[in-house]
């Protein structure tokens, strides 16, 4: 074995990189970078923080434009402005309501019926409370439970509180899966994050270096123009492609033992960061929207052919063990596909037939390996699923 190889790259030294922490893409910057959505949420926001009045939110956008940082950056604020309002912050990924509401009051026992776990929420709130969930519709069956802390007082009579939600999500057609008279009791008020613009990424990006860097100078003006430019243009302004392609273009520099990032790195590492980005993003679709994704490597794109292939191809797979979608909740799949940056939509001119018409096809937009993998993946599990 070639110690010696290891030996030598682990006492290389850090050419570029100080604080390596710094580029994880999840992580909260001590500073955000604020912009106009930013203050059009805080204002929202205050409305609940300074008059008590209950304005639940849905605070939307495509992903990486920064909504979690945000809501983390406000839920910590809070304690600086009133000392009358609690606030909490949970992500609901693959939560039942139950986990949510232990979330939000840890002291609560963990066997109790959902009824009586949101009796025990709402009973022991000492203070009006913000809430925000955070990928609301990745949380499994929302609707009672936001139903439920939408009327707090009706639940629970000792209950002299006001819940205010944020609601996050970024998938723009998640709402239109409530029931109405969940989506009429909550009252929701949309925000946008609209997609980061070049000038945005390269603020974001710069706030990185100054922290994570030894020398800002390791990188150019023109190559994080490269990065911004590139990331807003394809990657609908995902910040967190451009701050992983800091850190590998600083990775691939520091291997050739540069302290200066060279064109070379910037290429590579936009691919690497657009593949990690990728394979995240397809790791976290839901089975049907895996197979939506899967059936647009077919040869006929046509979006009206799509739904019957997909269905075909999801029989297939899961032998007829699958509930098939409605053609519109299949629509709604796209878009959220689109929103994911997994799709993209294209209007064509077909000349086939008597007469040329335009007509909408639907183009992957992702490394077809890697969804094949993952649906390999989920055969192997639904096969096994259907043994045990
Ligand atoms: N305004 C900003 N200032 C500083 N960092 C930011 C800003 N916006 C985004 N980032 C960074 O980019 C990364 C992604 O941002 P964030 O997690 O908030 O995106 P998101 O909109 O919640 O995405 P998703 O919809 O996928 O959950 C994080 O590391 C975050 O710190
Ligand atoms: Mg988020």
């Amino acid at each position: 074995m070639n110690s010696s190889k290891l030996q030598e790259i682990m006492e290389r030294k850090a050419t570029i990189i100080k604080n390596p922490e710094i580029f994880e893409i999840d992580q909260t910057p001590d500073e955000l970078v604020e912009r106009r959505e930013t203050s059009v949420l805080f204002e929202e926001v205050a409305i609940f923080l300074k008059y008590r009045s209950v304005h639940n939110l849905l605070l939307t956008g495509h992903p990486g434009t920064g909504k979690t940082v945000t809501a983390n950056s406000i839920q910590e604020q809070i304690p600086k402005f009133s000392d009358e309002i609690n606030s909490f912050l949970v992500n609901c990924k693959d939560l039942t309501p139950n986990e949510v509401l232990y979330n939000l009051n840890p002291t609560m026992p963990k066997n109790l019926s959902f009824n009586d776990a949101m009796f025990y929420f709402l009973k022991s709130l000492e203070k009006d409370t913000l809430v925000f969930l955070d990928e609301i519709d990745k949380g499994r069956n929302m609707g009672d439970l936001l139903y439920k802390l939408s009327r707090p007082k009706e639940i629970c009579k000792d209950c002299d509180k006001k819940i205010n939600l944020v609601l996050i999500s970024n998938n723009p057609v998640w709402e239109d899966v409530l029931d109405a008279y969940i989506r009429s009791s909550l009252q929701l008020t949309r925000v946008i994050f609209s997609p980061y613009n070049k000038k945005d990424l390269i603020r974001i990006m710069k706030k990185r270096i100054s922290k994570g860097f030894m020398d800002p100078a390791a990188i150019s003006e023109e190559q994080l123009e490269k990065i911004a430019d590139f990331v807003a243009e394809q990657r609908t302004g995902d910040s967190r492609v451009a701050i992983l392609a800091l850190k590998y273009s600083a990775r691939l520099a520091e291997r050739r033992l540069k302290d200066k990032i060279e064109e070379e790195d910037i290429q590579k590492a936009i691919t690497e960061s657009i593949r990690d980005i990728e394979s995240f993003r397809i790791v976290s679709l839901s089975n049907q929207d895996l197979f939506a994704l899967y059936s647009c490597f077919t040869t006929n794109p046509n979006l009206d052919a799509l739904y019957d292939t997909c269905n075909n191809i999801a029989r297939e797979i899961t032998e007829n063990k699958v509930k098939l979608p409605s053609k519109s909740t299949f629509f709604r799949e796209l878009l959220y596909l689109e929103t994911q940056g997994l799709i993209r939509k294209e209007i064509v001119v077909n000349t086939e037939g008597k007469t040329p018409h335009k007509e909408t096809v639907i183009r992957p937009n992702v490394d077809k390996g890697i969804v094949d993998n993952e649906i390999n993946l989920r055969i192997g599990k639904i096969s096994e699923n259907k043994r045990s």
